[in-house]
């Protein structure tokens, strides 16, 4: 059967959904997720207070495109007039549908009463999340943790306090705010919750996915509607594509030749200086060159030139060197080389 969330999105069997990740998951690193067959994406997390006070780099992430579709902006924040506010302006730039966090565990956001802190208050999260619910007239998602630390693992009766406000769906990290990213992500309260007769919205499991061979496995053990990748899609955005056509056919696919490696990241650092213009494109792209050729024996030295460079014509040259150098040594690496 196919996973709904409202109305109107149908996301297919059993959809692989990229996770939303602050400084990664932008428009040009969701092209090439798209173009690897992610089934849903959502913007970065966006502060309610920056999209009220009109901030730049706040609504510079609202811009979102027809071929992203479906897809959810994600929202955080303490303030519940804030965040009804921020649902309204959301809904201006007609995503699919409107995320919110409460799973963030960093310390300026968690620690200033937003994402994972809601998880201590749950009256609250209820109440925030309601406000947002009744601002829009999207489908309204949340992605949280488990809970806030050991003694307070409370995410079940989080899924079932957010169901009844209209909730539409529920995006489970398996680890608590306390874990941060550290230890593994467990996802059996996931499956708790996804078998409270109770609960009737999609629950999607997140935390630690990075082979298809896990994919697999979690899939039965844990008896989710669809999962979220973040980390393992950073650099391999081919990890959605070699998952679905697995669950599609039982047959691992091979992972991308270097000549795919490169086109992909060429086509990444296009859509960056598109949409960023040549400065920021060209820096921004800096953290993504080492991990698209990850494995690679002595990249090192590709890589240096790669982050030193500023002009993209010359880095467009470098990478074409690098299929040259390298693309009849190695053809593929399996996706759980890493
Ligand atoms: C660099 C980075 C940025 C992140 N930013 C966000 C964010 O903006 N919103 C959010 O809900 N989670 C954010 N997360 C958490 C991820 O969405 C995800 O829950 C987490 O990485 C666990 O999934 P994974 O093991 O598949 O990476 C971020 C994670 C990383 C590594």
């Amino acid at each position: 059967m196919a996973v709904k969330i409202g109305e109107h999105i149908d996301l297919g069997k059993f959809p692989l959904l990229l996770a939303p990740m602050e400084d990664v998951s932008d428009p040009p690193f969701r092209y090439v997720c798209k173009q690897n067959g992610v089934d849903m994406m959502y913007t970065e997390f966006i502060s309610s207070e920056g999209l009220i006070r009109d901030a730049a780099k706040s609504k510079q992430k609202l811009d979102i495109f027809e071929y992203e579709r479906p897809i959810g902006i994600q929202i955080f924040g303490s303030d519940i007039e804030s965040m009804r506010q921020s649902a309204e302006i959301c809904t201006l730039a007609h995503p699919d549908l409107i995320d919110i966090n409460y799973g963030c565990p960093v310390k300026n956001v968690a620690c200033r009463g937003a994402g994972a802190s809601l998880l201590q208050d749950i009256d609250k999260m209820v109440a925030m999340t309601k406000a947002v619910v009744d601002a829009t007239p999207l489908p309204v998602t949340v992605k949280t943790r488990l809970g806030w630390d050991d003694n307070t693992k409370n995410v079940y009766e989080v899924a079932e306090r957010l169901q009844d406000v209209g909730i539409k769906a529920l995006s489970i990290h398996g680890r608590t705010r306390a874990q941060m990213y550290k230890g593994q992500a467990d996802w059996s309260m996931i499956r708790d919750i996804k078998r409270n007769p109770r609960i009737q919205i999609p629950i999607f499991g997140n935390g630690d996915v990075d082979s298809v061979e896990k994919a697999a496995a979690w899939r039965m053990e844990y008896e989710v509607d669809g999962i979220m990748i973040g980390r393992a899609s950073i650099g391999y955005p081919w990890i959605f594509r070699e998952i679905k056509h697995f669950f599609e056919t039982g047959e691992r696919l091979e992972g991308p030749t270097i000549d795919e490696r490169v086109e992909v990241c060429k086509t990444h650092l296009i859509k960056s200086i598109e949409w960023k213009g040549d400065k920021t494109g060209v820096f921004e792209m800096r953290r993504h060159y080492a991990n698209y050729f990850k494995g690679i024996p002595n990249f090192k030295e590709y890589r240096t030139k790669l982050v030193g460079l500023g002009d993209p014509s010359e880095i467009l040259e470098v990478l074409e060197e690098i299929k040259e150098k390298f693309g009849e040594d190695i053809v593929h690496f399996p996706v759980n080389d890493f």
